[in-house]
């Protein structure tokens, strides 16, 4: 049976990954100390879960979160962009300083449409950040305040990413060695990870 060194490898371990998101929570804490309200960090679901409990306790002030869902675009590479709303946010966001929480920023399509469908409803302030940062990947060129890890041109799982709804709750981030390979048996490091572990 393969083991995840085969099929897959550790690309940031649990303890970098707790060093990356307090550095970027210290940021993000200095620079929303004014706010008047609570700051609200707006998950985009499913994937900046584990990101977003992590990040709001290491921040040093209280904020408030809620959550948005997306549909998926095509990730065939010709990507037309078109996204929306599946699940929208619950509180008015007009006059509040906004984070939006992306599990990671690869074409930067889904942040692009999310920045401007937030801003239109009137924040205070509009901020993005993201655990993991594809750059070379990016289409849209858009904006990102924080970011606690760039990453190369690597499908990543774990930490809340997933492939077809596996692997979230992987502890780390894994990068994926053959991505073909685990198309044809998604529970591939399932079972090397979980179940040859004894877990
Ligand atoms: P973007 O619109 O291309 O920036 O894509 C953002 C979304 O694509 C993320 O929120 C993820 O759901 C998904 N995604 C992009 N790259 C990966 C990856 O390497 N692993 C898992 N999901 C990914």
């Amino acid at each position: 049976m393969s083991s995840p060194d085969q099929a897959g490898e550790c690309l940031i371990s649990r303890a970098d990954l707790a060093r990356g998101i307090d550095r970027i929570a210290l940021q993000m804490s200095n620079d929303l100390a004014s706010s008047t309200r609570p700051p609200l960090l707006v998950g985009v679901l499913k994937g900046s879960t584990l990101f977003l409990a992590d990040l709001m306790r290491s921040m040093h002030l209280e904020v408030d979160i809620d959550f948005i869902s997306i549909s998926a675009y095509s990730p065939s590479g010709s990507s037309s962009g078109v996204v929306r709303i599946v699940k929208d946010l619950e509180v008015d966001i007009a006059g509040r300083d906004v984070v939006i929480v992306e599990d990671i920023v690869d074409t930067g399509l889904t942040l692009n449409y999310l920045r401007r469908s937030l801003a239109e409803r009137g924040p205070r302030s509009l901020r993005a950040v993201t655990l993991l940062d594809k750059v070379a990947r990016r289409i849209v060129p858009v904006d990102v305040e924080y970011s606690a890890f760039e990453i190369a041109d690597v499908f990543v799982l774990g930490y809340g990413l997933d492939f077809q709804g596996l692997y979230r709750n992987v502890p780390e981030i894994l990068a994926v060695k053959d991505i073909a390979k685990l198309a044809n048996d998604p529970m591939l490091l399932v079972r090397s990870l979980f179940v040859e572990a004894g877990a």
